[in-house]
């Protein structure tokens, strides 16, 4: 079995509430919760796939505590590593930059060697640009604790099931 470890940074625990939650559905592989406040790399070194969680703070921006923690990101080498990211925003009030975060960190972990799986249809959100956005699919799974909270646990009840086969 694969060692799985999730990692989010959250600033108002909308994505560390996500993030609990998100264990709790996998609790029979035994994940690891890591906030990334803590600015520790070893949880990126020493589990096979990678959990990350990421809020939208502005146009093209990442949630202070992963911003803090980018220069680190750029050099570690996640080759051999799956990465699935999942992200909360506001489609509603920022629908030109919706989880804009999820696409940021999708580019960096792409670039440092990573297979990020994960992608998510844009069937059902309403927004009008995202950064996450690629080849017409999200690029890790949106969530909108603001707008939409009703449908957070069904969105992450269906992505963590088509995670699954990654899992093991
Ligand atoms: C000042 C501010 C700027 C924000 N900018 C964006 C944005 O550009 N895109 C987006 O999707 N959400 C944006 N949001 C919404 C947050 O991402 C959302 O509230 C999220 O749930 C916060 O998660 P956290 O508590 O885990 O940090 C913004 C929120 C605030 C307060």
């Amino acid at each position: 079995m694969k060692s799985i470890a999730i990692i989010y940074g959250s600033s108002t625990e909308n994505t560390k509430r996500a993030a609990e939650k998100i264990a709790e559905k996998m609790a029979d592989y035994t994940p690891t919760l890591v906030d990334i406040y803590d600015g520790d790399e070893q949880p990126f070194l020493a589990h096979d796939v990678l959990i990350m969680g990421v809020s939208t703070w502005g146009v093209q921006d990442l949630q202070d505590d992963w911003n803090d923690f980018y220069p680190k990101l750029e050099k570690l080498d996640l080759t051999g590593k799956t990465v699935a990211i999942f992200g909360m925003g506001d489609a509603s009030i920022y629908p030109s930059s919706f989880v804009d975060a999820i696409g940021i960190l999708y580019e960096i972990v792409k670039e440092r060697g990573a297979m990020v799986v994960g992608q998510v249809s844009p069937e059902g959100y309403d927004f009008e640009y995202s950064r996450a956005l690629v080849d017409d699919l999200f690029v890790g799974l949106p969530l909108d604790d603001d707008s939409e909270p009703e449908l957070t646990d069904e969105r992450i009840a269906a992505w963590v099931e088509q995670l699954k086969p990654y899992l093991q």
